[in-house]
């Protein structure tokens, strides 16, 4: 008896990990391409991620994603790390050469700049731009975003020290200034990206009232059904342009897959099926 090899296995590692959309995302995905495969997610605590890890690709896995908490260990877990992975100290996405060659990526940070330039047409390059928080979810995408040459980049931190321990970090990719809340520059900025944890808990760093004009585009790094509290916050300020990181979450799926499999996605039709949801 013959037998016949089974679809291609992929996985997201998490700590919780049932809210993802990320089968769904990669089914999609797969289907544009009549690929078959598997892709499951595996809630595993912090002590027990290494050897799910290993096992996993032991087992014949064929490519991994890695989200909170374990983006950092995962970076500690492989072989080689890109040079993005490495800048971020952090891994999305596991890449197998062989069972015990395993590269890490990540591939945070070309998602959010894909979804702002191509898929909302803001132009990061030559704006001016605020991030709010300090963050692994800011390291994982702070080289990406400063390839792209904003005019002036600002990190704004509940604790400022954190930020300025980033800039310092990244200063070798451009020019980079960190302050606390209450110190961002009081005129409108071109981009505002939320990368705070506070969201989460429906809560909005407090920034001087005219940081935000009808113009600045407000990107909340967080998503899920409806409006976010940043994006309403956004709104309430008179920014014309609130968004959530819908776009981001499939576009760094994209780059995921087109690392694994040699091609990449349409992101479009998957976007529209999410915002449908
Ligand atoms: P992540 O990997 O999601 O970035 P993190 O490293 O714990 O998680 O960072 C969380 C970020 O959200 C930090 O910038 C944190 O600010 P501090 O550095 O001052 O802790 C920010 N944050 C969390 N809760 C917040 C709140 N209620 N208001 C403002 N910022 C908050």
């Amino acid at each position: 008896m013959s037998m016949q090899p089974g679809p291609s296995r992929y996985v997201l590692f998490g700590h919780p990990v049932s809210h993802s959309w990320s089968p769904f995302i990669h089914g999609l995905f797969a289907r544009q391409f009549d690929h078959v495969i598997d892709y499951k997610l595996c809630d595993v605590g912090p002590a027990d991620f290494r050897r799910a890890v290993i096992d996993f690709f032991v087992e014949g896995g064929s490519g991994a994603n890695v989200t909170l908490p374990h983006k950092p260990a995962a970076a500690e877990v492989v072989n080689e790390l890109s040079a993005r992975a490495e800048r971020a100290r952090a891994v999305n996405t596991i890449i197998r050469r062989s069972a015990t060659e395993l590269v890490g990526e990540n591939t945070d940070g070309v998602g959010l700049v894909t979804d702002l330039v191509r898929n909302l047409g803001v132009a990061v390059t030559g704006s001016r731009l605020l991030i709010l928080g300090a963050g692994g979810a800011v390291r994982g995408v702070l080289a990406p975003l400063l390839e792209q040459e904003p005019r002036e980049v600002c990190i704004a931190n509940r604790t400022p020290d954190r930020a300025q321990r980033l800039c310092s970090e990244f200063s070798d990719l451009g020019e980079v200034s960190a302050c606390g809340f209450d110190d961002v520059d009081n005129r409108p900025w071109d981009i505002i990206v939320n990368a705070t944890a506070a969201s989460l808990a429906g809560d909005v760093p407090a920034l001087p009232p005219r940081a935000v004009g009808p113009d600045t585009v407000c990107y909340d790094m967080a998503y899920g059904r409806g409006d976010t509290a940043f994006m309403r916050w956004a709104e309430n300020r008179g920014s014309t342009r609130p968004c959530k990181g819908w776009g981001m979450l499939v576009e760094q799926a994209a780059e995921s897959y087109l690392l694994w499999r040699g091609v990449r996605p349409e992101t479009k039709p998957v976007l529209d099926a999410l915002v449908r949801l």
